[in-house]
């Protein structure tokens, strides 16, 4: 089978094969690369395409977010990260990944109020944790009580019921933050702290976190504001592997928390969400400048699977720009905190310098993604690095439901089902053991 040809001209893709010549239309976004749309592909000439990793396949069509990876842009909903970073807040950003606009005045009132008298957990649910050995990782408490509320919230479970989507759709945001706080209390013993409606989303959050019954905790407005930028730069990523997977979880009419909690734990993994765990575990093993070039050593060998953790992107073949924003806030919280000369900074600063400055990395276009500075600046907050991806799914969350929401109302979406390319034996007869 030839490569499509593009006739622009025309159009069409053309696609020659044994069966003759085939014709498929070329369709445009509002921005970015074209598509070939090959839906009848099989059916017109017995043919799959192959794409394992899905590096030349859009899945869906989407307005959430853009992304142009060799100019390292990010768009939510058409405003670029570094924008709403500056100048919005996570609980905007949620508001309007999840409607497509920036909400008025009386429009954010309301539906942070909504967010607010939904923070709270069944409280049945608490006894979930305990059922987890106290050193479990967050993620998998996340996964298992993330999925167990579809067993508390029946009357938010049907997805054809818009209603009952928006409600299902703001439990999940609002209940997210309690979850990964009380995973996080639940991991160093000490009890849960309740939402506190009388503040803001993530200063409720921080201090479900880090207040203790024995002492008044008053949030550090410039530690709420770092967190809350990092929720911001977190919160979407168009159709990367966990948005994916919620996605196809959803396509089979699955309700909509086991849907999250099937994204979860798919971000779990260190080639994905938990590469900000895994790059702080680097930074941590390298330990000193003096040990970059070994490490750098093992990233290039291909005999070696060491990677460089928070290196590299699908997308990206640019500095990806939520690094960057991480980068800043990074110095802010370790400048508000007073640390001074972080070794684990300098250690990952040198090593940027190093590896972008590499012939391999130069020529793979390989640079630090959102994940190189974020464990950083989480860890000198005061959380244990098996909270970092916790964190990651807290944020991500607000991207999940948009982009579920999205996908159950596009009429040209049905059951996600991939066929392969099948390389294993051809038709035998079986044969019994006695024979064998
Ligand atoms: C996230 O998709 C998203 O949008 C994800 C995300 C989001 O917000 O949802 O942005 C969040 O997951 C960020 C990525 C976090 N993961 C890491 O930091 C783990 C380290 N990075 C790699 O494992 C890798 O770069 C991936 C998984 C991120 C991307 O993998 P790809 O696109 O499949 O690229 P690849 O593995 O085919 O690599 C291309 C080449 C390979 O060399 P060759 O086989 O071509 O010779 O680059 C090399 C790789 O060996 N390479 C690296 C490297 N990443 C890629 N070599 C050393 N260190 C690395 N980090």
């Amino acid at each position: 089978m030839s490569k499509p040809v593009d006739s622009a001209a025309a159009n069409v893709a053309r696609v020659e094969s044994a069966a003759g010549t085939h014709e498929f239309p070329i369709r445009s976004g509002t921005i970015g690369p074209n598509v070939i749309e090959i839906s009848k592909l099989y059916s017109e000439t017995g043919y799959f395409t192959y794409d394992p990793g899905f590096t030349s396949t859009a899945s869906c069509e989407s307005k959430i977010t853009y992304i142009d990876g060799d100019a390292g842009i990010l768009l939510y909903r058409g405003y670029p990260i570094d924008q709403l970073a500056e100048q919005s807040n996570f609980l905007e950003i949620a508001y309007l990944l999840l409607t497509g606009e920036l909400p008025s005045k009386t429009e954010f009132d309301e539906f942070e109020h909504a967010i607010t008298h939904h923070t709270m957990v069944h409280e049945q649910l608490h006894r979930f944790f305990s059922g987890f050995r106290r050193d479990a990782h967050p993620m998998a408490i996340m996964c298992g009580v993330v999925g167990a509320l579809s067993a508390f919230y029946h009357d938010s479970t049907d997805i054809n019921d818009p209603r009952q989507r928006l409600v299902a759709s703001r439990r999940l945001i609002a209940k997210m933050p309690t979850i990964a706080a009380m995973a996080f209390k639940y991991s160093i013993g000490q009890p849960f702290v309740y939402p506190d409606n009388d503040l803001d989303y993530t200063a409720s959050f921080l201090k479900m976190c880090f207040a203790v019954p024995t002492a008044t905790y008053r949030v550090n407005p410039i530690l709420s504001r770092a967190m809350d930028r990092i929720f911001i730069l977190h919160a979407d990523h168009e159709q990367n592997a966990s948005t994916s997977t919620v996605r196809l979880a959803s396509s089979s009419g699955a309700n909509p928390f086991a849907c999250i909690a099937a994204g979860i734990a798919c971000l779990w993994g260190p080639a994905h969400g938990g590469a900000n765990e895994a790059a702080l575990n680097m930074l941590v093993e390298i330990g000193s400048a003096d040990r970059i070039p070994e490490y750098v050593r093992k990233a290039k060998d291909k005999n070696d699977p060491f990677r460089l953790m928070g290196f590299g992107h699908r997308v990206y073949k640019n500095y990806d720009p939520r690094a960057k924003v991480m980068q800043q806030t990074c110095h802010e919280v370790l400048d508000e905190l007073g640390v001074k000369n972080e070794p684990l900074l300098e250690v990952a600063m040198e090593l940027e310098k190093i590896a972008l400055s590499d012939e391999y990395f130069i020529e793979k276009k390989l640079y630090p993604n959102i994940d190189f500075y974020s464990g950083i600046t989480l860890k000198a907050m005061g959380f244990p690095t098996t909270m970092f991806t916790a964190l990651f799914a807290l944020a991500r969350t607000v991207g999940w439901v948009a982009q579920w929401n999205e996908m159950i109302e596009d009429p040209s979406q049905r059951i996600g089902r991939p066929r392969q390319l099948y390389i294993g034996h051809t038709p035998r007869d079986y044969v019994p053991l006695a024979e064998r």
